[in-house]
């Protein structure tokens, strides 16, 4: 099937997730849409995410998508089921496959959990490990300051490392965990600094390449794949600054990211017009 599969996310976060597809699913296009005027998504009401996220999908779905992929964990919390029932097309999210990750890993089942404050009150985590095993010790924590630094794109310097560090200090109070989820798709981006507080004790686990191998299994399953040959061209939108979404763009993708082209979704100015 020739059509492209959508991503979406509140902002640049999702691009850990379509750097993953695109590694696995070389041949298949991607229309991303990052929602960066409104970012973070993480601290606001849940009847706002949905309407935030319902007005995305609503976008990518007029670009015709075969397939979407909802690659943000606070939307997932709020919106995967409605949307699972409502589309005619999958729909998949990026929770479940990041507990699954973590439960292929975790040899002392104490498994952490961080994101933004909407995913770990939803528990949507919890919930999801739970599903898989009842014999587990589940830690979870809101890290609400690592999105706006990631989307600021001055993850690398020195005060991002001091913001991780003391973000994560009540993880590090778990003895016996050995695994951490990194559930919100903007922190891969600081994977490095996570990394250097947790220590070498801790697997860090980021949905990504859960979510893609989930994608391609349901698109053999659904007969949807692009089964020609081709060099896949991809298109970028963003509700906010195209120019730092490309710069933190090409500092994560091996894909050249070009051309993003600025939208506007909020129903609200479109009905305004
Ligand atoms: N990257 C998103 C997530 O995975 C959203 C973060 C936010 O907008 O607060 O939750």
């Amino acid at each position: 099937m020739d059509q492209p599969i959508g991503v979406i996310d509140s902002g640049v976060g999702g691009l850990t997730v379509a750097r993953e597809l695109m590694r696995q699913l070389p041949k298949e296009q991607l229309i991303y849409l990052g929602d960066t005027v409104r970012c973070p998504y993480g601290p606001r009401p849940e009847k706002e995410v949905i309407r935030y996220t319902l007005e995305m999908v609503d976008f990518l779905m007029e670009k015709q998508i075969k397939l979407l992929v909802i690659a943000c964990n606070t939307a997932t919390a709020f919106t995967l089921e409605f949307l699972q029932e409502k589309l005619s097309i999958p729909v998949i999210g990026v929770i479940q496959p990041g507990a699954r990750a973590a439960m292929k890993i975790t040899k002392t089942k104490k498994i952490g959990v961080i994101g933004t404050e909407g995913t770990i009150k939803s528990k949507a985590y919890p919930h999801a490990l739970e599903y898989i095993s009842s014999k587990l010790d589940i830690y979870d924590l809101a890290c609400p300051k690592f999105v706006p630094l990631v989307e600021s794109g001055q993850f690398s310097r020195e005060a991002a490392e001091q913001i991780v560090s003391d973000s994560l200090q009540p993880m590090l109070k778990h003895h016996g965990l050995d695994t951490l989820i990194l559930g919100c798709t903007h922190y891969p981006l600081l994977a490095d600094q996570i990394k250097a507080v947790m220590g070498q004790r801790v697997q860090i686990i980021s949905s990504g390449e859960e979510t893609a191998r989930e994608v391609s299994v349901i698109m053999s399953y659904q007969h949807i794949a692009y089964e020609g040959e081709r060099l896949a061209k991809h298109q970028f939108y963003t509700t906010g600054s195209p120019i730092l979404f490309e710069q933190i763009a090409n500092r994560w993708m091996d894909y050249p990211v070009q051309f993003i082209e600025q939208v506007t979704i909020d129903q609200t100015l479109i009905d305004n017009e």
